[in-house]
């Protein structure tokens, strides 16, 4: 099994650490373990006294039953019995593909996109074709493109709602649309779903909630602002449940038993973890309109409260050249577009700590300067 190299991941893995101000990420302001544990007032002693006697065996294979129950209350309909823990919603898209796709099969993905979505299926001898979203159309897909490249035979529908990295985010009546198409050709539709939106005014269902056939893959990554517990899951109808269970013992047995831990009190305070991120974005995202307002090189199609944009870059070299040399003159970390295939671009994940984004923004501002010289 070939499969392409991971441009944003293999990107991150190598310039990272070296960031002074990372507004690459898209995990909105990680939590210490401390500040997480103490959200709800508890104790952290306590918390870790707990743990202390925790046996460390498997676990719970599928997740703990309060864990299903917590990612299950996330959903209109959608029995705990239904839900997989994974290790990420890398491990869950991984899983969700792995066992569906096969040879031969057509497989549609959003792009650009998280690049899971569609080289995986390539790299299992899927023929996938791209729908192509385009910035003159804010980044929006097109229906009628869909319905042009949907075949009897296809297989899936991945989509990433909301979108890394453009902030896209597919509404009610959209996803309504798509479901219509893939239910013709009794298609699959996949959406990571990692990217909630934090604006309460838009309001997107899960696909699981639309479709039969939709299977939602998440997790604790992004909107929960805790990647470091590893934890997603899977959410589908009973049936591809089943299947997944049997492709799942191949792949993970379990997320561990700490980790399990922590996911669930955070699930259980998602209403505070998810009124501090609103804050954070919210903030944010004023901070970037203005910046994109006052910076001549910048254009940016705007997100709706989603933790990536995807900003465009009036510069006369190479994007990758330009983010190298950005970070190693100014220690300011974006991801270049081309790792998405869409060069010009850079990935600006706003979801930082406040002060972390307004001095990596005013870096990148002095930065660009040399370019009007
Ligand atoms: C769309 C999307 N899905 C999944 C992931 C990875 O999620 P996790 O950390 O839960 O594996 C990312 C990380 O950037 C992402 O952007």
């Amino acid at each position: 099994m070939k499969i392409a190299n991971f441009g944003v991941e293999e990107w991150l893995n190598v310039w990272e650490n070296d960031a002074i101000y990372d507004i690459a990420g898209s995990s909105i302001a990680s939590f210490t373990l401390e500040e997480i544990i103490g959200i709800d007032g508890t104790d952290p002693k306590e918390f870790y006294e707990k743990m202390l006697n925790f046996k460390m065996n498997y676990g719970w294979i599928e997740g703990s039953p309060e864990f299903k129950q917590e990612v299950s209350k996330l959903y209109k309909n959608m029995p705990p019995e239904n839900i997989l823990q994974t290790n990420g919603a890398t491990g869950a898209n991984l899983l969700a593909i792995y066992s569906l796709v096969e040879p031969g099969d057509h497989v549609i993905a959003m792009h650009p996109s998280y690049q899971q979505l569609f080289d995986i299926p390539r790299s299992l001898g899927a023929e996938v074709t791209l729908w192509e979203i385009y910035e003159e159309n804010d980044w929006m897909p097109d229906i009628a493109e869909l319905k042009s490249i949907i075949r009897p035979n296809t297989k899936m529908i991945c989509l990433n709602n909301a979108n890394n990295p453009t902030g896209t985010v597919l509404d009610d009546t959209m996803l309504k649309e798509i479901v219509a198409i893939a239910s013709e050709v009794g298609a699959y539709i996949l959406v990571d779903e990692v990217y909630k939106p934090l604006d309460p005014t838009v309001h997107v269902s899960s696909i699981v909630d639309l479709y039969d056939k939709g299977i939602a893959t998440n997790s604790l990554s992004k909107t929960f602002s805790v990647p470091g517990v590893r934890v997603g899951w899977t959410a589908s109808n009973r049936e591809v449940a089943d299947l997944f269970r049997k492709y799942r013992d191949y792949t993970m047995i379990c997320a561990g038993v700490i980790d399990d831990y922590i996911a669930v009190h955070t699930l259980k305070n998602k209403e505070a973890v998810l009124k501090r991120n609103r804050e954070i974005v919210f903030e944010n995202l004023a901070i970037v309109k203005e910046w994109v307002e006052n910076e001549p090189r910048v254009s940016l199609v705007f997100p709706k409260a989603v933790s990536t944009s995807f900003i465009k870059l009036d510069i006369p070299i190479d994007v990758e050249e330009f983010c190298i040399d950005l970070l190693k003159t100014k220690g300011v970390l974006l991801v270049p577009g081309n790792r998405f295939d869409i060069p010009k671009h850079a990935r600006l994940g706003y979801c930082a700590h406040t002060e972390t984004l307004k001095k990596g923004l005013a870096e990148l501002s002095a930065y660009l300067r040399k370019f009007d010289e």
